[in-house]
């Protein structure tokens, strides 16, 4: 007993911070009503990340045509060590999705040897995934603290249970930033250097524009693994709004909109159909070949992440690319 008592508990490294209005309940059915009763149906695209679109979105992770996660890794595993020591002195994380342990994990191994500790905040709204993952971490770094933050991005961010002590070093990795609408990723990126203070750092790992071939089998792989990850969001309107859509009905369709310069995922109905949604008392008609918006994949050039940080209030610092220059990831310095 004594000696276990020794070694920190789990328990006295790992916090959940659960900040007022951030968990989404009843916003899902919200959403969904107003989405799927738009002249151009739509569905946000975090609510594809329920626990089975999480495992889902952990197998596209693995698709040799998913190449982002890869070209990621690769270049976290090369410069991990320059980037965790690039602001010059130690700094806890903070990093928006809680990303997937593997990669996480490149990164805090990293620190913890170049500065013997740190402490880990993740934000996510998938929250049975991020407790799963913090848990790996807490077992595998026993110098490392978690408090992790259950909720949406710009909730959490607003919170005032939101708190650092020190340096930060804020992480958006994995091109999760892309699912933003540009304006909407300058609001969040701003809303985020709010938080910081002048000397913070945030790291940005964003997919580089290329062909529109690649770009498309990455977001509608031959396995049908992101078909599955897109459709799941109508089989999570079954099961917690009480949807009656036959998944069968329903195609994913991924488009390279070469002028906006992103990916568009979208989900298409082979034949008209009429889908009954208990929980918002509202019939929803398609007509044969309409589509509902499911999440938008924006690349950006190198300029382009440049430009976008700095609306945002932050400074360019270092950046790294994989060895193909599919992938960057960028650090910047809060002004
Ligand atoms: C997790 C948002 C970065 O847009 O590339 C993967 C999600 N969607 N395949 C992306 C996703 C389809 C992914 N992000």
């Amino acid at each position: 007993m004594s000696e276990q008592r020794a070694i920190a508990l789990p328990e006295d490294r790992f916090q959940i911070v659960e900040p007022a209005g951030a968990i989404l309940g009843d916003r899902f059915a919200q959403d969904v009503a107003a989405g799927l009763l738009a002249p151009r149906k739509h569905l946000a695209s975090k609510y594809l990340y329920d626990a089975i679109g999480s495992a889902l979105f952990e197998a596209i992770c693995l698709l040799p045509e998913y190449y982002l996660t890869a070209a990621e890794t690769q270049i976290l595993h090369e410069h991990g060590w320059a980037i965790v020591r690039a602001l010059g002195e130690p700094a806890d994380f903070f990093e928006l999705g809680s990303g997937s342990a593997g990669k996480t994990g490149l990164l805090i191994d990293d620190a913890v040897r170049a500065h013997g500790s740190l402490c880990y905040s993740p934000v996510d709204i998938s929250t049975g995934a991020m407790i799963a993952g913090c848990r790996a971490l807490i077992e595998r770094f026993p110098t490392l603290r978690v408090r992790a933050y259950a909720g949406d991005y710009f909730h959490v961010l607003q919170s005032p249970q939101l708190r650092f002590d020190g340096r930060v070093l804020a992480m958006f990795m994995g091109s999760n930033i892309g699912n933003y609408e540009p304006l909407q990723a300058e609001e969040l990126l701003a809303a985020l250097a709010a938080r910081l203070r002048s000397g913070d750092g945030l790291l940005l790992g964003i997919d580089a524009c290329k062909e529109r071939a690649t770009l498309e089998a990455a977001y509608d792989d031959p396995t049908g693994v992101t078909a599955a990850f897109d459709k799941n969001l109508l089989a999570r309107i079954n099961r917690e709004l009480g949807g009656s859509f036959d998944l069968r009905n329903f195609d994913h369709v991924a488009e390279y909109d070469e002028e906006r310069g992103c990916v568009a995922s979208f989900l298409e109905a082979r034949a008209a159909c009429r889908v009954w949604i208990a929980a918002i008392e509202r019939e929803v008609i398609f007509e044969a070949g309409e589509r509902i918006h499911t999440e938008s994949s924006y690349k950006y050039s190198l300029d382009q992440i440049e430009a976008l940080a700095r609306r945002a209030g932050f400074l360019p610092g270092e950046r790294w690319l994989d060895a193909d220059k599919r992938f960057s990831v960028n650090l910047f310095v809060r002004a």
